[in-house]
């Protein structure tokens, strides 16, 4: 199924996923885009305006499937304008974020930095029935709130990762205010590199619906009784084992967790 009326809004800051209104069974779906300075920007082969770095999209509300939406931008170059494409597959309820820049002028990693509110890490550690043996694993660690929060909070040993030379300062800084410095780890590197077959009991992640689609492969390499917790964010279309929805002042969050058996399917438990 293809939708292809998508109504510009209001430019906004952040990953607010509560900008997915239900409406009964219908959701809207929000789609960031980032394209290059002096580009025009196409949606479905319409222009729209494309004044500023970035601009928010949302759909009306939409019934649940699934829906593809084409978005170009049109570079101006010495040798004649360049056209850029990028389909995104979403489902009603996702926030999405494109960038059609130049990778040199995009940021680190494959998402912006966007910190989880803290009532919601709490939520999801909770969700994840942390015990001193786990060992929490959050991919894209941001300021490292959630490595630290789990090992403050239950214990237990937590690593943290992210590609950007920033946050990983920031949250080694944090593990060591916190007093948890033993027990946390940081590590600059690509989460998309890791081997989830050893090391993690519990994942954690705060990413995009496409990014958590990539990991998949990665993910389906955990051992059983072992859980991955998104905050946010679908993972493909796999049924939750659990689903809880966390009032903040940002707006409401969900907040998943499947279990290693569960990603891997019937069959390949
Ligand atoms: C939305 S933030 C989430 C931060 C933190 N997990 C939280 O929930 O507060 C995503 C983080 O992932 C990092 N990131 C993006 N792509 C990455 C990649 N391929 N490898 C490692 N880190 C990445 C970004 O630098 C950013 O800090």
């Amino acid at each position: 199924m293809r939708c292809t009326t998508m109504v510009a809004a209001a430019l906004l800051v952040g990953l607010v996923p509560t900008l997915a209104i239900g409406q009964g069974d219908r959701r809207t779906i929000t789609v960031e885009v980032y394209w290059p300075e002096g580009a025009r920007l196409l949606i479905e082969g319409r222009e729209v305006a494309s004044d500023g770095p970035m601009r928010r999209f949302v759909s009306p509300p939409l019934p649940p499937g699934q829906y593809t939406y084409t978005i170009q931008a049109i570079i101006p170059g010495p040798d004649g304008p360049k056209t850029v494409t990028e389909r995104v597959d979403v489902r009603p309820g996702d926030f999405e974020s494109i960038d059609l820049r130049e990778p040199g002028r995009r940021p680190i990693g494959d998402v912006e930095y966007e910190p989880t509110p803290q009532v919601v890490v709490d939520a999801a550690l909770r969700m994840a029935s942390l015990t001193a043996r786990d060992v929490v694993w959050d991919l894209g660690c941001g300021d490292g709130r959630i490595p630290v929060t789990a090992a403050k909070t239950y214990g237990c040993k937590a690593v943290g990762f992210d590609l950007d030379p920033e946050r990983v300062k920031d949250s080694r800084a944090r593990a060591q205010k916190n007093g948890v410095e033993r027990l946390v780890r940081i590590d600059r590197r690509d989460i998309f590199q890791l081997d989830l077959s050893q090391g993690p009991t519990v994942v954690t992640l705060y990413l995009l619906p496409r990014l958590n689609a990539r990991l998949l492969p990665q993910l389906r390499k955990l051992p059983s009784g072992a859980r991955v917790v998104s905050i946010a964010h679908r993972m493909a279309d796999i049924p939750p084992d659990q689903h809880i929805i966390i009032p903040t002042e940002l707006g409401e969050f969900d907040v998943y967790l499947w279990k290693a058996e569960t990603l891997r399917g019937p069959g390949r438990r």
